[in-house]
């Protein structure tokens, strides 16, 4: 028995489309090791997660890409706070071992783009060129964080930013974090559908999917306290594309 045609064509059509990229996402532990570079990232501006544009008066970050859990848009890295701590920084010659290692809490609003060989490149089987799993790319300079931030010795080299650091990191409760009693700067944008959770424990409820695994309609966290539903009424939310919000400049 032959089979009709059509059966056939279609066949040869399934077979030659291109097989999907499967995201193996990079699971990492609460607390660790990691590197640290900084971006600029302007004022009130909305990043790929869509938090408010107040988010950026306190201290954020961006996080690698296959850490952050999305290839655009939102991903279960978004909202997440970390407290980060400067160790070290091999970039210069001889290395720099500072005498103080301050530390900052962030919260996650931006995504660093995988890339070949760059500070975001780490995929479950491949560090960063430091040997990391995790890049935070701190949004810096900023005005929620001092000038002074990043320990320097100017006069043995001659310029004060090292660009890239060795850290610690150590997710904690964004009860931390700067932006903590203002509400304007918790949650996501209004009209944008991002997902930017006040305080995300890792649950399904303040935590959000992955845009690029295809989960589009994220839990809704608009609301200044990042209230969400889950599961959220499928059909009542439109589907807005918002590409152009995936920012994300460089990344040194
Ligand atoms: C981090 O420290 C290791 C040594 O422990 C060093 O090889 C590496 O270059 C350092 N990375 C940065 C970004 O300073
Ligand atoms: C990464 O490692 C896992 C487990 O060893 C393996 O299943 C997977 O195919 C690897 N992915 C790539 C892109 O090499
Ligand atoms: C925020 O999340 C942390 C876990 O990271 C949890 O211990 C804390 O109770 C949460 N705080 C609020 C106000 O939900």
């Amino acid at each position: 028995m032959i089979p009709p045609l059509y059966i056939l064509r279609l066949f040869t059509v399934l077979s030659f489309l291109p097989k999907p990229f499967v995201y193996a996402w990079i699971n990492y532990p609460p607390d660790g090791t990691a590197t640290m570079t900084h971006y600029d990232l302007p004022k009130d501006y909305i990043a790929a997660c869509g938090c408010t544009g107040k988010s950026t008066h306190y201290p954020t970050a961006a996080l690698n890409q296959m850490a952050y859990g999305s290839s655009q848009n939102y991903g279960p890295g978004c909202g997440k706070c970390f407290k980060l701590t400067l160790l070290n920084s091999y970039t210069a010659s001889p290395p720099f071992f500072p005498s103080t290692h301050p530390s900052i809490v962030i919260k996650v609003t931006d995504l660093c783009p995988l890339s070949e060989n760059g500070w975001c490149s780490a995929t479950e089987n491949k560090t960063n060129p430091s040997g990391q799993y995790l890049n935070f790319d701190l949004a810096y300079p900023s005005s929620a964080i001092s000038n002074n931030f990043f320990p320097s010795d100017e006069k043995l080299y001659g310029y004060k930013d090292f660009g890239v650091w060795n850290i610690t990191y150590a997710l904690v409760s964004c009860e931390e974090w700067k932006g903590w009693g203002d509400a304007a700067a918790k949650g996501s944008a209004p009209n944008i559908n991002g997902c930017c959770p006040a305080n995300s424990t890792g649950s399904q409820q303040d935590t959000c999917p992955s845009y690029s695994d295809g989960y589009r309609i994220p839990p809704d966290t608009t609301t200044s306290d990042a209230q969400s539903l889950w599961p959220p009424a499928l059909f009542s939310i439109p589907f807005v594309v918002f590409a152009m919000l995936s920012s994300h400049s460089l990344f040194s």
